[in-house]
């Protein structure tokens, strides 16, 4: 995918990954990033990193009205990233179940009413691509993080089904699988779960880096840290024992 003159659309723009990701966009030429948030007032900082090329605009990918309004309102993407995501603390059999439906309900279907509104958009323009921020979480359940990683799992699958559906319509789809990365949301973890604290943290910046480079390099599965490439090398050798690893850290 060329990244130099594209049209990207970043959800979850205004901060963590996505605001890293917008970044790297402007710094490797993108005509224009349609920044993503569901308070589009959070979006201020990111916009004045690039008023000229940064638009800001409402998606909250639990309200479809917004996804809907976003598709109209950005008729020009030729890239879409779904970065936005939810996380709920907790193990599946005793936790809240709403926490674990928001989640479910956030990643999974959230992020598939964004590709469906924007498809349409991509192929008017004559195609491109697709990038979801999924997580090495999708490999293998830590079963202190709740519907979290099943949601990615989730994610995962519809990542595979709808290559297949976009392949023949010009639109690649490529799936990036960040190990820890030091955001809010890794905070929030380990507020809950102090151990998860022992992890190398990638920056937001190396993960966004790494992502414009595997999306440069047309590669479908980017796995944009080390810990993210130790995780990878695990699953195409022994998927089992990515199940060991990542069910055994709490
Ligand atoms: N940090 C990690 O260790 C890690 C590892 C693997 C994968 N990831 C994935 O990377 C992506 C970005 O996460 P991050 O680490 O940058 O976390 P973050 O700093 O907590 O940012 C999360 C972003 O998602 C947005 N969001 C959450 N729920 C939303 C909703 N219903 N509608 C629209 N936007 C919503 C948040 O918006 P608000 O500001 O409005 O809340 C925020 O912009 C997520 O998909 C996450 O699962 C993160």
């Amino acid at each position: 995918m060329e990244i130099e003159g594209s049209v990207v659309l970043v959800t979850g723009a205004n901060r963590g990954i996505g605001r890293a990701l917008v970044g790297e966009f402007l710094a490797r030429g993108a005509a224009r990033v349609h920044a993503a948030a569901r308070n589009p007032a959070s979006l201020a900082a990111v916009v004045a990193e690039d008023p000229a090329r940064v638009v800001p605009v409402a998606v909250d990918l639990s309200a479809p009205d917004t996804i809907t309004a976003a598709a109209e309102a950005a008729p020009d993407v030729t890239l879409l990233v779904n970065n936005a995501g939810s996380h709920g603390m907790g193990h599946l059999l005793d936790m809240d179940l709403a926490l674990v439906e928001e989640v479910m309900r956030t990643n999974f279907l959230g992020t598939l009413r964004v590709l469906r509104a924007f498809v349409p958009v991509i192929e008017r323009n004559g195609g491109g691509a697709v990038v979801n921020v999924i997580s090495i979480g999708a490999f293998g359940a830590t079963p202190a993080l709740g519907g979290y990683p099943a949601s990615k799992a989730a994610l995962h699958s519809m990542t595979q089904a709808v290559r297949q559906d976009l392949a023949p319509r010009g639109i690649g789809v490529h799936a990036v699988f960040p190990g820890p990365v030091d955001t809010d949301m890794l905070d929030y973890v380990i507020g809950h779960e102090p151990a998860f604290g022992d992890f190398p943290r990638a920056t937001s910046a190396e993960v966004a880096r790494a992502t414009l480079d595997g999306l440069a390099a047309d590669a479908e599965d980017i796995f944009p840290d080390s810990f993210a490439v130790g995780v990878g090398e695990l699953w195409r050798s022994d998927p089992k024992g990515v199940e060991r690893r990542l069910s055994g850290i709490s």
